[in-house]
């Protein structure tokens, strides 16, 4: 079994973009917005300050009240528009139920559209004018591509999860390198139909541990975005675990990515890199 190391493929992707950096001398800018206090939220930007600090890029973080306007959103992201040291935008998500997200994100300058969230750069992604990609499916398929002796073409890839900013994209992705996808989710049927015949599976349904070792095909690729907590009722201590029972599958599986330690630190990682790609188009624009 190949462990998937998200930790570590993280690390060399890091040196890259550092080196990137130095040979064209310049220092990407990426602003962060979080607008409430959602502890996980609050944990991922943390998580990508820290990032950004690492290699060296310029970083602005903008922590709204809980209490904050779609407007005073919208204040922030005009002004970081305007600043030329800023190459990428991104406000977390969720935000709470009172802001208007769609109003945000169609705000933000594509050019700096860091998590490829605006209508135009999803319409040239979806249409192949360009590779630009959400974060965490771009961080998947970096992923998949470091499998030795791996190929997409003619395996049936399963997809769990349809939301815009994993299960969609990544089915767009997977089909661009010859995949067969499934892209299922909540209402679908026979679920355990579609998990035996899959070659690859990507899990993103954020239900702990429900895809368990007997419900997969012996020699399954096999990714878990999840990242779910579960209680432990005797010590009362929670841990993290994600959508796939680790233990179960991994004697069956060719490869697969541990939670955490998998896809996370792809997901931050693949930000730093499309906040670098939005920084050399900045310069390739003047
Ligand atoms: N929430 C969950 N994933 C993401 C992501 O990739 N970007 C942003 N902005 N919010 C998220």
């Amino acid at each position: 079994m190949y462990l998937l190391e998200g930790k570590i493929i993280a690390q060399q992707e890091k040196k890259n973009i550092v080196d990137t950096m130095r040979d064209y001398g310049i220092t990407p800018g990426l602003a962060t917005i979080l607008v409430g206090d959602n502890p996980a939220s609050n944990v991922y930007v943390k998580a990508k300050i820290k990032a950004c600090e690492e290699v060296g890029f310029y970083g602005e973080h903008y922590n709204l009240d809980y209490s904050s306007t779609t407007e005073d959103v919208l204040a922030v992201i005009t002004s970081l528009n305007k600043n030329p040291e800023i190459h990428g935008i991104l406000v977390q998500s969720p935000p709470p139920p009172h802001i208007d997200m769609v109003r945000l994100v169609n705000a933000i300058d594509p050019l700096k559209d860091v998590d490829c969230f605006h209508p135009l750069n999803l319409g040239k992604f979806f249409s192949g004018q360009s590779d630009f990609a959400p974060c965490t499916p771009t961080g998947v398929i970096t992923m998949l591509d470091s499998i030795p002796n791996f190929s997409y073409e003619g395996k049936s890839a399963l997809i769990i999860g349809r939301s815009n900013i994993v299960g969609k994209p990544m089915a767009i992705l997977l089909t661009n390198r010859h995949a067969t996808v499934s892209l299922a989710h909540s209402r679908t049927k026979n679920l355990d139909i579609y998990l035996q015949k899959a070659d690859i599976i990507i899990a993103a349904t954020g239900q702990a541990e429900m895809i368990k070792g007997d419900m997969v095909k012996e020699g399954v690729v096999i990714i878990d975005v999840g990242i779910d907590r579960v209680l432990n009722p005797i010590t009362n201590k929670s841990r993290l675990v994600g959508d796939v029972e680790f233990e179960s599958v991994k004697d069956k599986a060719y490869a697969i990515s541990p939670v955490p330690g998998g896809v996370g630190p792809m997901t931050i990682v693949t930000l730093l890199s499309n906040t670098l790609k939005l920084a050399l188009q900045s310069i390739s624009l003047k």
